[in-house]
């Protein structure tokens, strides 16, 4: 890919608005009556949170974590570390991770790992988009927005050195 290449739209705003309302419907009803903690793993998760969490009608609290990845990419060593870590208490609150994509699986697979430690009353996985064709360590998703190509994506928060997160879209940007 060059900075010369033009997104092409894999899924619209339209159809990603369409998507994150049918996420919020389904968490609205299992999280009725609690207090959920909803944790975004910066940075591509910060759009999808922002959209899902007005759609929301219930009480719940915002938390971000953001986590570091070492020799990852085509050696996908998958050595991950926190980089900010949490402000909130976790122990007996539910719990909800949200993420933009899974991918190796490797980042939620740690972060489950380190906040299933923190002892939590319930731990869930909400991501927008899933990449199963490339996982390397198994995972559940509870709550799925799309499942995508492997393709190099962009747009709504996901980035490409850092750039595209402000594409309204999800844009493929590697012809
Ligand atoms: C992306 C994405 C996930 C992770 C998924 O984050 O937001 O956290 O990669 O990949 P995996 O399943 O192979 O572990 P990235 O490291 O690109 O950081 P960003 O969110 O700041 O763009």
């Amino acid at each position: 890919m060059s900075f010369q290449a033009k997104p092409r739209v894999l899924f619209s705003r339209q159809e990603i608005e369409a998507t994150v309302r049918k996420l919020a419907a389904e968490i609205s009803r299992d999280y009725q009556g609690k207090h959920p903690l909803l944790l975004g793993v910066l940075k591509g998760s910060f759009m999808f949170m922002a959209d899902l969490i007005r759609l929301l009608d219930f009480p719940l609290e915002v938390e971000f974590i953001s986590l570091s990845s070492y020799g990852r990419g085509k050696e996908s060593s998958g050595k991950i570390k926190v980089v900010r870590g949490l402000r909130s208490q976790v122990r007996g609150r539910d719990l909800l991770v949200i993420e933009d994509i899974v991918d190796t699986g490797l980042t939620v697979a740690f972060l489950l790992d380190y906040l299933r430690k923190k002892r939590p009353a319930s731990l869930k996985l909400c991501a927008l988009t899933d990449k199963p064709s490339r996982r390397q360590v198994p995972v559940t998703i509870d709550y799925l927005g799309f499942t995508v190509p492997d393709k190099f994506l962009v747009g709504y928060g996901l980035d490409w050195d850092e750039k595209f997160r402000n594409l309204p879209d999800i844009c493929v940007s590697e012809e």
